[in-house]
């Protein structure tokens, strides 16, 4: 195998990237996890971790936002072996969903049945406080692409494949149930992705209410459907750093967004370090 593979087909290219992570990581990883902005730091606390910079990950692109550290910590989380990404790639940087879905799909080779997907949103629910949490319980893809646009390998499944229940029901059951034992309050609602990255006008805001959003996010929608196409189970979990745009009468920013996620850290760290050895 080539040093470069750039030039193979995905699926070779894949390969790569997971014998790469397998050389460097010897644990078999059953659950990984995407790290969203603001929320980067729970890779910080692994046991027994190995960090790998993206820029070493054949394939991998490289995270160029603010708050996105652009690497994957390998580790254990209350024994449990995993994966996590701080900070992903996203439409707007410029990647196609293709690149924006790399690493999902090398989690899919390197044997991950369980995928939990975090991110930071805009409330549209007017019931919704700033800093809450919501488990995602299904979305609306208006970002105008799909991941799987093109040419289908069926290694990594079907043409067509179904998205009646892309974000397990089981898993929303138990994010619920160890919420409450950690007497934390969780809210549950509909993602809407939108390529962003200028954050919405209150028209789109209304448009997206009356769709039935309860939040609004540029991410996540794209790894979940690559995922569900593999056969790898999906938890999503939305933290809402702010109200989204005319809620109320206030402009959003990228270090509001920040803050929030940093102001619940330890709230949704404890949450995760629960909930993750339940994912099997
Ligand atoms: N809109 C879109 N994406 C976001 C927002 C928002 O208000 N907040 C954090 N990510």
């Amino acid at each position: 195998m080539p040093e470069d593979s750039t030039s193979l087909p995905i699926y070779e290219r894949v390969e790569h990237a997971a014998r790469t992570i397998r050389a460097r990581f010897s644990e078999e990883v059953r659950v990984a996890l995407v790290l969203g902005s603001g929320l980067g730091a729970f890779a910080d606390d692994l046991e027994d971790s190995v960090a790998i910079p993206y820029d070493e990950i054949p394939g991998f692109a490289r995270s160029t936002v603010e708050g996105h550290a652009g690497r994957l910590v390998l580790g254990k989380v209350e024994g449990t072996p995993v994966a996590a990404m701080q900070g992903r790639f996203h439409f707007y940087e410029g990647y196609s969903l293709a690149e924006v879905t790399f690493p999902i799909r090398v989690f899919g080779l390197l044997g991950v049945s369980s995928l939990l997907l975090t991110n930071a949103a805009g409330g549209i629910n007017v019931a919704f406080d700033q800093g809450a949490l919501m488990i995602i319980s299904d979305h609306l893809n208006l970002m105008g692409v799909n991941p799987l646009l093109g040419p289908n390998d069926a290694r990594f499944g079907t043409r067509f494949p179904d998205m009646s229940e892309v974000y397990s029901r089981d898993y929303q059951e138990i994010a619920v149930e160890e919420a409450h034992a950690l007497g934390m309050e969780l809210r549950r609602g509909i993602y809407a992705a939108l390529s962003g990255p200028s954050y919405e006008t209150p028209a789109e805001v209304r448009m997206l209410r009356t769709l039935g959003a309860d939040a609004v996010g540029m991410s996540t929608v794209p790894e979940a459907v690559v995922a569900r196409q593999m056969g790898i189970k999906v938890l999503g979990i939305s933290c809402i750093t702010n109200l989204a745009a005319g809620v109320i009468d206030q402009p959003i920013n990228h270090e509001e967004v920040m803050e929030t996620g940093a102001r619940i850290h330890e709230t949704f760290k404890n949450l995760l370090r629960r909930l993750i050895p339940k994912l099997q």
